[in-house]
């Protein structure tokens, strides 16, 4: 296991590229199973919960191969990783196993796709997770209105799909993965399937996108009202993912707090809403051209309180690395999340650094300090890790941050990324 080590203080200065967003990349390559042939991905980024859906879908029968995509379909951009040829043409299975699942729950979201193409699929329940329960209910419930026979065997979801018709549903609560599970399901079925209380998050809309592209019919994309028209069939695509609008806000919590002047590359403006308000409300100066995001040293921070909300409201994805930014403001902030009932991991470890935070229930009051100071302190998740290097980057001294592996799951390069703005970082064997 690695060790991130951080001797902080240095206000970040220069460039960084956004990279395709991972909740986007994730629900897209599933889609693939939908079409048999070879689609092209362009904008993949090289995250390690890419690498976990290779080999998911590998299981499958799917090959992949990093290819050169034709001239001007990466719209003249120098993505990042090279874009990925997806060869969905043999299916050779359509389970996806428990050591896979319980490594990345986001592997549940073969389930649709399966359901759709295959009529069937055997996908082990996801357990549940450092932030929370994190239940599935409200995926299976949507397939059975559907027509999906579904039964709990050994830990695994058999679902039997032989009759897939178009249903009227409603989420009770908005769910990322359980509106593309459905929608996924939706597009090969019998009929019209209408998602009501949908996710509104971008990475849904992409997914949405990528299915028309491949040649589905759906209305109502980015809005809280899906209605999918049932096709014979689809045929695979050429795509451009996303930008991931939570790395984006990581680094922009990176350069606020070191007081830096950075401009984000191919930042996802639009999908920034609610973020750059919150971060123009503590004082951090802003500017925006198309697709760049500048970051300004700004004067002290103002603590400010967040919320976490489904789209468009402020994202629980950023609510640990805001947290970081406010334990150096003037004044208080209170942090409500109420999207996961454990999203506090990263509070007691932000205590080692000096962070000044009271936890009650799903609240959070964090009193802003002048200073925090460098220690020894242990990742937990995925957010929770981003927060820590957020805060070590400030802090005086040294801060080691343990248990990286959690970083690699979302943040390509993050390394390299902070090194090239001039952050004292390194990685090591810890
Ligand atoms: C997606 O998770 C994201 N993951 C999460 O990002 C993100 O935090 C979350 O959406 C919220 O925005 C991916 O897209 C791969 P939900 P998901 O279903 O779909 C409850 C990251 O850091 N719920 O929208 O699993 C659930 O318990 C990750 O990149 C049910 O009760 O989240 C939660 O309270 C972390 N029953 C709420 O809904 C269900 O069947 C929202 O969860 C499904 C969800």
């Amino acid at each position: 296991m690695d060790k991130i080590v951080i001797e902080g203080g240095v206000p970040l200065h220069g460039d960084v590229m956004i990279s395709g967003a991972k909740n986007a990349a994730l629900p897209i390559m599933a889609a693939t199973l939908l079409a048999p042939g070879e689609h092209t991905l362009i904008n993949v980024p090289p995250l390690a919960d890419i690498r976990t859906t290779k080999r998911l879908l590998g299981e499958m029968g799917v090959a992949f191969q990093e290819g050169e995509a034709p001239p001007g379909e990466s719209g003249g951009v120098p993505w990042e990783a090279p874009p990925l040829r997806v060869d969905t043409s043999n299916l050779s299975g359509w389970e996806a196993s428990y050591d896979l699942v319980k490594t990345m729950r986001a592997s549940v979201l073969v389930l649709g796709p399966l359901v759709g193409r295959e009529r069937r699929a055997r996908v082990s329940m996801p357990g549940g997770c450092a932030i929370g329960a994190r239940p599935i209910n409200l995926h299976l419930k949507g397939l059975e209105a559907m027509g999906v026979k579904i039964s709990l065997h050994q830990g695994y979801v058999e679902a039997d799909a032989k009759r897939l018709k178009g249903a009227e549903i409603y989420f009770e609560t908005p769910t990322v993965t359980g509106t593309e599970n459905l929608m996924m399901a939706a597009v090969l079925a019998k009929g019209t399937t209408r998602l009501k209380n949908a996710a509104m998050e971008p990475e849904v809309g992409d997914l949405a996108r990528f299915l028309v592209s491949m040649g589905a019919r759906i209305e109502g994309i980015d809005t809280d009202i899906l209605i999918i028209h049932g096709v014979k069939e689809l045929r695979p695509s050429t795509y451009t993912i996303m930008s991931d609008r939570i790395e984006a806000g990581t680094y922009m919590a990176a350069a606020a707090i070191t007081k830096g002047e950075v401009t984000l590359v191919n930042a996802p403006i639009p999908h920034l809403t609610a973020i750059m308000g919150k971060f123009i409300e503590a004082g951090v100066p802003l500017t925006v051209e198309p697709g760049r995001l500048m970051v300004h040293p700004g004067g002290s921070l103002t603590g400010v309180d967040i919320r976490t909300l489904p789209y468009p409201g402020f994202p629980t994805d950023m609510q640990a690395q805001f947290m970081a930014l406010m334990s150096l403001a003037r004044g208080a902030s209170v942090i409500t999340e109420t999207i996961f009932e454990n999203r506090f991991m990263h509070v007691s470890e932000l205590r080692r650094l000096g962070a000044d935070i009271n936890v009650s229930g799903n609240l959070a009051v964090v009193r802003g300090r002048r200073q925090l100071q460098g220690a020894p302190v242990m990742a937990t998740d995925l957010r929770a890790s981003a927060s820590l290097i957020i805060a070590g980057l400030a802090a005086q001294g040294t801060t080691e941050v343990l248990r990286v592996y959690h970083l690699d799951r979302g943040y390509a390069h993050l390394v390299e990324k902070l090194s090239a703005l001039g952050a004292r970082i390194k990685r090591m064997p810890a």
